[in-house]
């Protein structure tokens, strides 16, 4: 299966599956990481794999939408047919839905339907929960409200702060990222309004 990976930052979730990746029976090629901002350390990792890149930045497009139709365009060229953002700290917008929604994943470090945002962690531990985690979804037009992949608990724990919960939540999300990834990539995923599960209802696995 032919991937294209978003990143803004550290790249850890991507180098996860750069590193699964390189076993032909995990079933994933990724095709391209693009990030929307210059010197990522996931560019690096992406370069460092041998990976084709590309930046595409909101500050260089008149307008959101703009920006939102020249990163399709930038994915579209590498024939992608599934697209995971990977602490991709960018909303995607109309142009990109029409020609990626339903085949695109993102990850969250939160427990949707709670704490949506750019703040998971900190939104948690500021709640007080004692269990938070993450969460993986097929992205819509919401923030963090799409169809749910897949999900997986982490304890709060009485001295944490937001780093180190959020260090714990990363370790289990790459974990489930990677096995998640994998599965749609061998076995399909059937996606029936918000319930979703692996296996292809027919034989395209992503339809
Ligand atoms: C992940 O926890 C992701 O869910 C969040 O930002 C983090 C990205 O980590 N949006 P990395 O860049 O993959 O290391």
């Amino acid at each position: 299966m032919r991937v294209v990976v978003l990143v803004s930052g550290t790249g850890s979730n991507l180098q996860a599956l750069i590193d699964a990746s390189a076993d032909p029976a995990y079933g994933v090629e990724i095709v391209a990481v693009g990030a929307d901002r210059e010197g990522t350390l996931g560019i690096v990792r992406a370069e460092a794999a041998g990976i084709p890149t590309f930046v595409t930045r909101l500050r260089d497009h008149a307008t959101r939408e703009e920006w939102d139709a020249a990163l399709t365009a930038a994915i579209a060229v590498h024939e992608p047919e599934l697209i995971v953002l990977a602490g991709f700290m960018k909303l995607v917008g109309e142009p990109f839905l029409t020609a990626y929604g339903g085949r695109t994943l993102n990850t969250h470090p939160a427990l949707s339907p709670s704490f949506p945002g750019a703040h998971g962690p900190a939104d948690a531990l500021a709640y007080g929960v004692k269990v938070t985690g993450a969460t993986l979804f097929v992205v819509d037009a919401g923030v963090d409200t799409g169809a749910i992949v897949s999900q997986v608990a982490v304890p709060v724990e009485d001295d944490d702060d937001v780093v180190s919960l959020h260090e714990r939540i990363k370790v289990v999300e790459r974990a489930m990222l990677v096995e998640s990834v994998g599965r749609i990539a061998r076995e399909g995923i059937t996606v029936s309004g918000r319930r979703v599960r692996f296996g292809a209802s027919d034989s395209h696995a992503l339809d």
